[in-house]
């Protein structure tokens, strides 16, 4: 196959971005789309070139910092799958694909198609964990947990916090991925003694990093690489709001 990236550079924050256009040959069908990008850079590279700056790690769908906008859909045209996931079979022998990064203003442009995600880190940290002993292995599953719960808890849990999420939702919002986390840890029994305290941690620091509300659009739940769907989102408003009156009496 032969491609044409249209590929967002950006040499930082400070500077002002463009796209720039590059001739990719010799791509295998069963190449994923970072791969080519792999190949353009060692290019750019032999040339004396900048390689374009991008993110990834597990390259299998798990780690999820290959956050990439492909054609306009965070993750690009294949659903459920990341952009390290992608095959090149996907695209037609001499499609124009455009490659930009995450858009959304608390995700910052580092360089290219690289931005900052620590925001979601912070969100995390104001309350996204267990903080009391689970104790061992043969401890913890003398504690029963229900098994549909136990289920739901689960693929919640299976959220990667790459952030597609925002990148699609009109509002900016990490309204799933906020869902998902309170979601996982508010079916479990481990998880009730912080319940409140987590929500209002959370939302706090939602907020506070320029995320936006959620309008129930559903962009998000239309490119989550995991599945993950909107009865998150309804769940992390029930216990926002069961927080807040228990605060309030
Ligand atoms: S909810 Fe889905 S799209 Fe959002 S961060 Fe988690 S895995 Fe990524
Ligand atoms: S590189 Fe880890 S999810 Fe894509």
């Amino acid at each position: 196959m032969n491609v044409t990236l249209r590929v967002w550079r950006q040499e930082n924050g400070d500077h002002a971005g463009r796209m720039v256009t590059y001739p990719v040959d010799g791509v295998s069908p069963d190449m994923s789309f970072l791969e080519v990008l792999d190949v353009l850079n060692e290019r750019l590279t032999l040339a004396g070139e900048d390689p374009v700056a991008f993110d990834s790690d597990c390259r299998e769908g798990i780690c999820g910092s290959c956050g990439l906008v492909i054609n306009g859909v965070a993750h690009g045209p294949k659903e459920l799958v990341t952009a390290c996931q992608l095959p090149m079979r996907t695209f037609a022998d001499g499609e124009v694909i455009e490659v930009e990064p995450w858009r959304a203003g608390p995700f910052p442009v580092i360089k290219d198609l690289v931005v900052d995600r620590g925001a979601l880190d912070r969100i995390i940290q104001a309350g996204g964990y267990i903080s009391s002993p689970t104790g061992t292995a043969p401890e913890a599953h003398s504690v029963l947990v229900p098994k549909r719960d136990a289920d739901a808890a689960f693929d919640a849990a299976t959220c990667i916090g790459c952030g597609a999420c925002v990148a699609a939702c009109p509002n900016g919002s990490a309204a799933l991925f906020l869902g998902a986390k309170i979601t996982h840890l508010g079916l479990l029994p481990q998880g009730q003694p912080e319940r409140r305290s987590r929500a209002l941690g959370m939302i706090g620091q939602h907020d506070a990093e320029g995320f936006g509300g959620c309008t129930q659009i559903g962009e998000c739940t239309a490119v989550c690489p995991k599945g993950i769907q909107m009865h998150v989102i309804s769940r992390y408003h029930r216990d926002v709001l069961g927080a807040l009156r228990h605060r309030d009496t």
